[in-house]
């Protein structure tokens, strides 16, 4: 019975061990051991048969049985082990991610590598016209004291033309006495200061920046808005260096076919002062809905330089003249493009912005 029974615990060990090499998943191992060490298995039909057997031997026989169970269980969990090494293997293949390739099919192509907003773009069109013209790039600080932003500019405090500006104030010093500038003006102040103190004149300046107004934006305001400011001082300038300055630029920027006029007008710190306006560049001079019929569109101001002006920051209006120009960058961009409504410029809806 002994030798039979050691046969029989052979066999069993043997069958056993066969059936977990043969197990090619974790699944199918769960199932084997299930079937190996279960309720309705041989092991534990021999266990049970223990009973039958004389004590002496029963011992004996358990303690075997005993050594084959755990030698069964000792293969299943190195089988287990095995298996999983296999299938995590297999996962992380699968899950593998090619970087490279997701870099150059839809990172590069599909979302594309971002480029300048329109409005930065021109800027610096607007920029390189004038530098090829001979003019520097300055820049001042988007807040302002009353003087810089109005006092010097020849608009004293209650004086009217404030009422052209609606502005933004800022919670600093004094009330009312500091704010957002409402215009790129106040920088041709600080470049005539600044020139003055260094002994640098002539200036020929332009000055593209940020500025701000308490509007309601529509389709040709924003509350935030850029302009470029220009400023050109020295001995002997005229008004015909003004208007030629004026064409030069316009159709430089704009095309050959686009020309401009100066129109009277008025600002406190240009003495005489224009409005310049260009040829309509959607009906291109023919006459339309945008520019009203007229052939024309208005894209800033412009003057000589009023001698109160130049009396602000030490300048001798007997010695130097010159002449200030300023208009909306945002506009130009409007202009050029065919903008219908200015405010697509600040939504940040990509399929806008990707066309330019
Ligand atoms: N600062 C004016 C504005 O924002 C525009 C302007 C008009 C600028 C005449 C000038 C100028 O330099 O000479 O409405």
């Amino acid at each position: 019975m002994s030798t039979a029974g050691t046969l029989d615990h052979a066999e069993l060990e043997a069958s056993a061990r066969a059936q977990i090499a043969g197990a090619s998943s974790t699944e199918q191992l769960t199932a084997v051991e299930q079937a190996l060490l279960g309720k309705r298995s041989a092991l534990k039909a021999a266990k049970q048969g223990l009973g039958g057997l004389p004590p002496e031997e029963r011992r004996e026989a358990g303690a075997v049985l005993q050594e084959v169970q755990h030698r069964i269980e000792g293969a299943l969990e190195e089988r287990s082990r095995e298996l999983a090494a296999v299938e995590r293997a297999a996962l992380l293949a699968d899950d593998r991610l090619d970087l490279t390739e997701v870099v150059a099919s839809q990172v590069l192509s599909s979302l594309g590598r971002g480029h300048l907003h329109l409005v930065t773009q021109t800027r610096d069109a607007l920029e390189d016209v004038f530098v090829a013209m001979g003019f520097v790039v300055a820049e001042g600080p988007e807040a302002e004291t009353d003087w810089y932003n109005f006092e010097a500019l020849n608009i004293p405090p209650a004086h009217p033309a404030r009422g052209m500006y609606d502005t933004f104030y800022l919670d600093l010093g004094e009330p009312e006495t500091v704010v957002l500038r409402t215009h790129t003006s106040p920088v041709q102040i600080h470049l005539m200061e600044e020139a003055v103190a260094a002994a640098r004149l002539p200036i020929h300046a332009v000055m593209p920046g940020r500025c701000f107004r308490r509007d309601t934006p529509d389709a040709r305001h924003l509350a935030v808005f850029h302009q470029i400011e220009g400023l050109v001082v020295d001995r002997g300038i005229t008004f015909a260096d003004l208007a030629g300055t004026i064409e030069t630029f316009t159709s430089a920027y704009f095309g050959p076919d686009i020309h401009s006029r100066l129109r009277p007008a008025y600002f406190p710190f240009t003495e005489p002062s224009a409005e310049f306006e260009i040829t309509c560049t959607i009906c291109r001079g023919a006459g339309c809905r945008t520019c009203s019929g007229t052939g024309w569109i208005e894209l800033g101001g412009c003057g000589m330089v009023d001698p109160a002006v130049f009396e602000a920051v030490g300048i001798d209006p007997e010695q130097f003249s010159g002449f200030a120009f300023g208009f909306g960058i945002d506009r130009c961009a409007q202009m050029r493009h065919g903008i219908a409504d200015m405010r697509v410029l600040i939504e940040n809806d990509i399929r806008f912005l990707e066309q330019f």
